[in-house]
């Protein structure tokens, strides 16, 4: 064999053996967890035969505790290039068998490598996160390694879309590097996030607590709102990153890819038109007034289990990618509380980063009143929306279905928050608040006062509110929206407000950053 044959050979067999990152016993060891390694994972992932592996025969430097005795190549993470849908990703994918995925410096590396390339060749960056942390034995130079990964986080935020996947632990400062990231999806019962785990929990506060009650999937999608996805299982969670991607830009210099319908614009779903029941206090399901406007009724949802009172995805409308924002009446009545508002603000903001344009349904009684509220800040955490809806400079088409009471009307991208199309149902009320509370306000003396004639009184004047409030008329008399419209051609007139608003452009004053309030 001549020398160049044997070089060739020994390449092919180093790179068999990193592809067996920890070795065939920590593999089954892994597969017995029933979690896929970090290779089949990507090959789950990207288009089969586009990826482009960097940084395979990288090696830890650590000699520390017995490290210098192993030098597994590729150091406990996959890491490269390939393509989505063909369109291209960069992508790590940590490997738990080798040193349980935990990050050395040298992971760190290569996965910065990615980051960077990701941010300087417009594409989203996603990693398959399954790690133990920061390498023990490593010290500082870990820490150090996670530092130089959350400034590319930042650094990336609203340039290129970052997706993190949480498929195994996650601990420690770890999490912070998703928590930075746009989307971080989650498997249930394999994965879990925490700053500190139950051993730690309990030596501090003496709370009892298992590791899926802390930080499980289920947890973070629906009480604290950490995870935007929690998946059954690691093919459901990458099936959901490829849905997402086919949403988004590849950076914030272009715009979403148009998907041609078969669904026709001016299709007409005349359900819609007796949708919102006669009673106020009755709820109606938001979910099927987004079915019947947004093309083929395909709705991706963020957020699903979390913060229920209001609604965000992405869907198609004539083609084109929108971000849906919609409080849901089913739930609290559609109110806004801390939650809803974090979590639409949020979602705006991204989608206001990636130039995709926001689809607003309204349909809330107010901001949820109480001290949990306010303790919570419920005004800080109300104005994000606010804030977000103002700031966003992306088409805003809003539809208002029915109430539209109090500063909640405001904030859910009115005009005054430079709202370019804002339509009302013929059911839409829009005012300061709902009938009764304002006639127990602006008559309680006069109530209090005569009793007897409270009744016929509250009566009298609940009947001349709603005249004047209870429909859009006197909105549109101002002009604080621009038509009314019949529910059942809502489809066709937002995608045709969407066509109207596709070279729309508009300006924020020049300024450092801004000082939305965190
Ligand atoms: C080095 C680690 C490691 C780590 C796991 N391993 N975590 N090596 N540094 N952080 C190694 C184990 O020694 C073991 O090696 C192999 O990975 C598999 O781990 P097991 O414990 O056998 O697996 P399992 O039983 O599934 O438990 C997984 C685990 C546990 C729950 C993750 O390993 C664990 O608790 N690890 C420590 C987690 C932690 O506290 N990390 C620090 C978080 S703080 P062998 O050779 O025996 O197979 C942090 C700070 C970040 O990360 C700060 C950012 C600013």
């Amino acid at each position: 064999m001549s020398i160049q044959s044997e070089n060739v050979e020994k390449l092919v067999e180093r790179r068999a053996k990193a592809r067996l990152g920890g070795g065939p016993k920590r593999i089954e060891a892994q597969h017995a967890k029933g979690k896929k390694t970090a290779r089949e994972r990507l090959e789950l992932l990207l288009d089969p035969g586009s990826f482009e592996e960097y940084d395979m025969f990288v090696q830890h430097r650590c000699t520390n505790f017995g490290m210098e005795k192993s030098h597994p190549d590729g150091d406990g993470v996959v890491t490269g290039c390939g393509t989505i849908d063909g369109r291209p990703v960069y992508v790590f994918a940590q490997d738990f068998t080798v040193s349980g995925g935990s990050l050395s410096k040298t992971m760190s590396e290569k996965i910065c490598k990615v980051q960077d390339m990701a941010l300087r060749n417009g594409a989203p960056c996603i990693g398959l996160n399954d790690s133990g942390g920061a390498r023990i034995q490593e010290g500082i130079d870990a820490l150090a390694g996670y530092g130089e990964i959350f400034e590319r986080n930042i650094l990336s935020s609203g340039v290129v879309p970052q997706i993190s996947c949480i498929m195994g632990p996650c601990a420690g400062g770890a999490v912070y590097s998703p928590a930075l990231t746009d989307f971080t999806l989650m498997v249930k019962n394999s994965s879990y996030m925490f700053l500190t785990g139950p051993a730690v929990v309990k030596s501090v506060t003496g709370e009892e607590v298992s590791q899926e009650d802390l930080g499980g999937a289920s947890v973070h999608a629906s009480k604290s709102g950490v995870a935007h996805f929690a998946a059954d299982t690691e093919e459901e969670a990458i099936a959901t990153v490829k849905e997402l991607l086919g949403y988004l830009p590849q950076n914030n210099r272009e715009d979403a890819p148009f998907k041609e319908s078969a669904d026709p614009v001016g299709r007409v779903e005349d359900a819609l038109n007796s949708i919102v029941p006669d009673n106020p206090n009755k709820a109606y399901d938001m979910y099927a007034v987004i079915g019947a406007i947004v093309d083929e009724g395909r709705f991706l949802e963020i957020h699903k289990e979390f913060a229920r009172n209001i609604i965000v995805g992405f869907a198609r409308m004539g083609g084109r990618s929108v971000g849906i924002v919609a409080n849901q009446p089913a739930v609290l009545a559609g109110v806004l509380d801390i939650n809803a508002s974090r979590k639409a603000a949020r979602f705006v903001r991204f989608c206001d980063a990636f130039n995709i344009p926001l689809v607003t349904l309204v349909d809330v009684p107010g901001f949820l009143p109480g001290t949990q509220q306010e303790y919570g800040a419920i005004i800080t955490n109300g104005a994000k929306l606010l804030y977000a809806y103002g700031e966003a400079t992306v088409p805003k088409v809003t539809v208002t279905l029915r109430k539209g009471y109090g500063g909640a009307h405001i904030v859910m991208s009115c005009k005054q928050l430079r709202g370019d199309i804002n339509y009302a149902w013929p059911s839409a009320q829009i005012a300061v608040m709902g009938a009764d509370g304002a006639v127990n306000v602006l008559y309680a003396k006069e109530m209090k006062e005569d009793p007897q004639n409270a009744g016929a009184l509250f009566d009298q004047k609940k009947k001349e509110y709603e005249e004047l409030f209870s429909n859009p008329y006197q909105a549109a008399q101002k002009g604080y929206i621009d038509d009314i419209i019949e529910p059942r051609n809502t489809r066709f007139r937002v995608i045709r407000a969407l066509d109207q608003l596709e070279k729309k452009q508009q300006e924020i004053p020049a300024k450092k950053h801004d000082n939305l309030p965190l």
